[in-house]
Parts: structure tokens; C-alpha cells; sequence
């Protein structure tokens, strides 16, 4: 031991210092779970415990162990492994970074179910080395793959790598977003853009009724709110069993409804559109549904074409927190809702929307300052997402029609490998999730040629066709990899499936990483794992 470790020793009063080995000893026998000396390193590199001593001579202080497994992240470490397995590997939970982290710059510039973080791929794209990833896989200047592109989350970390990018994906709304992320813009000119129908939609809304109507009901309801839900009080007497909810908050969302449509009359708000089943008539209140009109029809006459396609994207992403649902079921929507209701997410009464400004002006400034963030990170390198089915897709021939230069690269040098997370089985309808969007740009949707979806639920068909389809992309995409590629492929694979599919599609698992899901969108936050499998040729 050196003379520092040994003062530290003393001043820890007589605090025991452990190997690595040792160190791993001790934490499975204290946590009753498998502890590696590589999840011992893990805790070191992520400053979770401190290192005391430099190369072959490290130790960990036994108290900060202790410490550790009783914090917050150390008994969820422990009680993920009881459920998951010991071989979950805790350095691809990501745990570090904040939110604001995972969810950096351009990957925000739209919602999306089922996008993965960029921090995940940026650890097997990039050049660093550790415990768990023991090679390089890519280096600057390769071409990467993600054949189920979705939200271009691929796309936007092979660009701040230097790595050029290739996504596709069935879905053109979903190729929109990515490509929306990953395009270079005139911020100047965006702006002026957004400005001029900011000023145009305030315009409308002076001449119209609705400001001084929404005026008049928030004042309306923010009394009744302090009177009948007044905090913390109310959220008080819930948690001691002293109010029922939920007959307390329907004979108080019936209380309001007299206010609410006597101010409907005065200011003659039309509530509904008409009967047609399509999405935009039946979940916007017809005041929303005007002001995405007027916005709609001024982004058709934006000249610039990037410009257009940025401003639509801020336009869907307003219109998607503008839908007529209660603020619970933002994320499911249930039914429509044209009036007042109990809000059991904010314990009081709360309303639709009846105008897009808020969110236009938040989402509008939110994604001029995402642009700029990436800008500055930004490499001279190409990506794109073309739409389109993997299983069948003529990658140069598409290419050659929208990225010529792309097109050249790939012929010329290969593609070096995929990265890339196949749709689940019967998990998620990716064309259903933004039908607002197909509807307001009238995209061709392709729902039938998803592979996995929801609506094909999870049965022995479905799982089958599932094989059947992800092995075939598989098959279809090795045609344009180089000959030492690397496949990685993100997948909750509860069924066993990924096996049968390298099998078909002529490839071998070399490697699998078992990652815990920490911050996952969905309301279920119990223990969930998904496996990154490396695949080589076999
Ligand atoms: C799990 S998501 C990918 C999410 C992505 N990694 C991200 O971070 O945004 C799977 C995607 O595969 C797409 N997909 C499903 N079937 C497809 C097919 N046959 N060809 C191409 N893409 C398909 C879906 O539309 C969906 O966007």
C-alpha cells in the first residue's frame, strides 16, 4: 500500500480496503446476488464508490460498498437482479446521465414510443473500450446501418461521430422525424418562419372568441379548484382515506359542468366538427381544429424546403399535445373528450385545449435551440432515412435517387455493420402511435408491411411471421455489409426468437449484453431488460 492509501486508511479510522476480487467477493456474499469484479469497476468508473490507488494496485473502501447497496440505486441494482438474472449487466443501465442527458438536443424534437437512448448507441458506436465492450467495433468514417430507423436516434450519433448513416424505416412519418433531426438548416430563416405565423395565428385568435372565453374559464375554474381542491389538503385527506376519489371528483366535475357550458354559450364556442371518423375530426375541438388549418396552410407556402419540413414537424408535435384527451391519457388515448373533467394526475378539475398557441410558441422555441445545440456538434458526414420495407428495399437504388453521394460510398466501401432495434412482437402499432400526422400531411401509412405490430398481437402466428420478417431484413441488408460486419440488434426478446432468426439469416450470435431499462416512458417501472445481441457472419 502506498503512503496515501495508507492515510486514507487511518482517516477512514480503521475503514477495511478491499481488492477488486476481494471487493466482488464481498458484495455477493453481502447482496446475496452475483457481484463481478467488472460491476466493482463499473461502480468506480460511474464514481459511485471511490478508487483509492492508481493500476495493478486498486482498492474500494468496504464502507462505501456498504453505502452503496443501501442507497437507492443499490438496492434497485440488487432487487432488478433477483428478478432479471445475475448476468444483467448494470453498466448499460446509463444510470448516470440526467434526463435532460438522455434526451439531448435533437433526440427531443418530437415524441415517439420506442426509441432507444442515444447514450446506448453511442457506447458500442464509438471508440472507447472497457470491462464489458473489449473492442472497437466502427470507426469515424464507416457506414452504419439501423434498418428500423424509427425516431433517427442512430442517424444522430453515427453524424456527432463522424460516421455516415443509412436508416429505414416503413413508416414515412417516422422517417420524417429522423430526417427532420439530422437535416442541416437556415436557422435564420426558420425562425423568421415560425415569427411570421405566430404573428398570423395571434391575429386570428383576436378576431375570435376563444382568448376571452379561456380567460374567463381558467378564472372560473381556478376558484372552484382552491374551494373544492385546495392543496395541500386535498391530496392530503386522499392519502389518509378521508375523501373517496373517485366519487368526490365526479360529483365535483358534475358540479363545475353548469359553469362550464354557460361560458360555452356566452362566448358561442362550437365545441364539435362534424361526424366523419377521421382522426383530425374527432380528437380536436373545433377551435384547434381552425387554428391548424390556418398554421397548416401557411407551412404549405414556406419556400424553403427544409424550412417547410422543420416548421411541419413543430406543427405535428403541437398538434399531438393539442388532442382532445383528459391530461392521463395523453399517452393512450381513450375517448374524446369535449368538456371539463376530473383530473385524477392533477387532483382537481382541469379542461381541454382550445387553442394551439402555448404549445406552438414552447415547441417553436424548444426546437430553434435544439438545432442550434446540435449544430455546434454537428460532423460533414451523410446520413439519411429512407422510407421504405427492409425486407425488400433496393438500398443503392433508393440512394442513388435521393443521396447520390451516399449511393457511391456504399458501393465503393460497404456498409460496416447495423445498429439498430427491431418493433417487439405485438408490443407497439408504429403507424397508429402519430395518426394525427398521417392524416395532417396525408402520408400513405403501410400498417400491413410493420413487422411485429400490436394489432398482430403476440400468438404463434405472429411470433413466426415476426421470425419470418426480422430474418429476412437481416438477409436483405447483409447483401450491402462488408464481410467482417457487426450486427447489433437491440430486442426485448421474452420469446427466445433472436436465435431462429440468426440462424436464418445466415448469421451467428457472437456476444449478448443484458441491459437494464431504467427510464422507460411506459407507467409500468417495474424490472425490465432488453438484450443487445452482437451477430457476425456465421
Ligand atoms: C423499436 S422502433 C426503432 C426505434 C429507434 N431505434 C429509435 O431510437 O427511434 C422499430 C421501428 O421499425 C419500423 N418497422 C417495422 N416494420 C418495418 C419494416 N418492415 N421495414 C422497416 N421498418 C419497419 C417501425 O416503423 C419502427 O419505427
Amino acid at each position: 500500500m502506498t503512503e496515501k492509501t495508507n492515510s486514507l486508511f487511518d482517516s477512514r479510522n480503521r475503514a477495511e480496503l478491499l481488492t477488486i476480487k476481494k471487493a466482488s467477493e464481498w458484495a455477493t456474499h453481502y447482496t446475496g446476488r452475483k457481484v463481478t469484479p467488472s460491476n466493482i469497476s463499473y461502480l468506480i468508473q460511474y464514481g459511485r464508490i471511490k478508487k483509492i490507488g492508481e493500476n495493478g494496485n486498486v482498492f474500494v473502501v468496504k464502507q462505501d460498498l456498504i453505502d452503496y447497496y443501501h442507497s437507492f440505486n443499490g438496492k434497485r441494482e440488487v432487487s432488478w437482479k433477483d428478478k432479471l438474472g445475475d448476468d444483467l449487466n448494470w453498466a448499460l443501465s446509463f444510470e448516470q446521465y440526467k434526463e435532460s442527458e438522455t434526451t439531448k438536443h435533437v433526440h427531443r424534437l418530437h415524441p415517439y414510443k420506442g426509441k432507444f437512448i442515444p447514450q446506448l448507441v453511442e457506447y458500442f458506436l464509438d471508440s472507447h473500450i472497457d470491462d464489458f465492450k473489449k473492442e472497437i467495433f466502427f470507426r469515424a468514417g464507416d457506414i452504419i446501418l439501423d434498418p428500423f430507423c424509427g425516431s433517427g436516434t442512430t442517424l444522430v450519433q453515427a453524424n456527432e461521430l463522424g460516421m455516415h448513416a443509412i436508416g429505414i424505416d416503413v413508416s414515412a412519418f417516422n422517417a420524417m422525424i429522423s430526417n427532420c433531426k439530422i437535416l442541416k438548416y437556415d436557422l435564420i430563416d426558420v425562425k423568421n418562419e415560425i415569427d411570421h405565423i405566430t404573428v398570423e395565428l395571434k391575429k386570428f385568435l383576436s378576431k375570435s372568441h376563444t382568448i376571452k372565453f379561456e380567460e374567463e374559464l381558467i378564472q372560473a375554474l381556478n376558484e372552484f379548484n382552491t374551494k373544492y381542491f385546495p392543496t395541500p389538503e386535498y391530496k392530503l385527506k386522499l392519502r389518509d382515506g378521508e375523501i373517496l376519489e373517485e366519487e368526490y371528483g365526479a360529483e365535483k366535475e358534475k358540479a363545475f359542468l353548469p359553469i362550464y357550458f354557460n361560458l360555452i354559450e356566452k362566448y358561442k364556442i362550437k365545441l364539435k366538427q362534424g361526424e366523419s371518423k377521421n382522426f383530425l375530426n374527432r380528437w380536436y375541438l373545433n377551435p384547434v381544429r381552425e387554428e391548424i388549418e390556418l398554421v397548416f396552410n401557411l407551412v404549405k407556402k414556406i419556400k424553403n424546403h427544409n424550412t417547410k419540413k422543420i416548421v411541419s414537424l413543430i406543427l405535428s408535435r403541437t398538434i399531438r399535445s393539442c388532442r382532445a384527451t383528459t391530461h392521463s391519457d395523453l399517452a393512450t388515448l381513450k375517448e374524446p373528450i369535449t368538456t371539463t373533467y376530473y383530473c385524477s394526475k392533477h387532483g382537481k378539475v382541469c379542461k381541454p385545449l382550445f387553442s394551439i398557441l402555448k404549445w406552438w410558441q414552447t415547441y417553436s422555441n424548444d426546437t430553434i435551440k435544439r438545432l442550434y445545440e446540435f449544430d455546434k456538434l454537428r460532423t460533414k458526414t451523410y446520413q439519411i432515412c429512407l422510407t421504405g420495407d427492409s425486407r425488400t428495399i433496393d438500398l443503392i437504388s433508393e440512394l442513388e435517387l435521393k443521396q447520390p453521394s451516399l449511393a457511391d460510398l456504399v458501393k465503393s466501401k460497404k456498409i460496416s455493420g447495423i445498429f439498430s432495434s427491431p418493433p417487439y412482437v405485438g408490443l407497439i402499432d408504429y403507424h397508429e402511435q402519430h395518426a394525427y400526422a398521417y392524416d395532417l400531411f396525408g402520408f400513405k401509412r403501410q400498417d400491413e408491411l410493420e413487422i411485429g405490430p400490436l394489432f398482430k398481437g403476440q400468438g404463434k402466428e405472429a411470433r413466426n411471421s415476426y421470425v419470418e420478417g426480422i430474418s429476412r431484413v437481416l438477409l436483405n441488408c447483409k447483401k450491402y455489409l462488408a464481410d467482417d460486419y457487426n450486427v447489433f440488434l437491440v430486442a426485448n426478446d421474452k420469446y427466445n426468437l433472436y436465435p431462429t432468426i440468426a440462424e436464418k439469416a445466415g448469421m451467428k450470435i457472437v456476444n449478448q449484453y443484458k441491459r437494464p431499462v431504467l427510464n422507460r416512458t411506459e407507467k409500468d417501472k417495474g424490472a425490465y431488460a432488453e438484450i443487445i445481441f452482437h451477430l457476425k457472419d456465421k
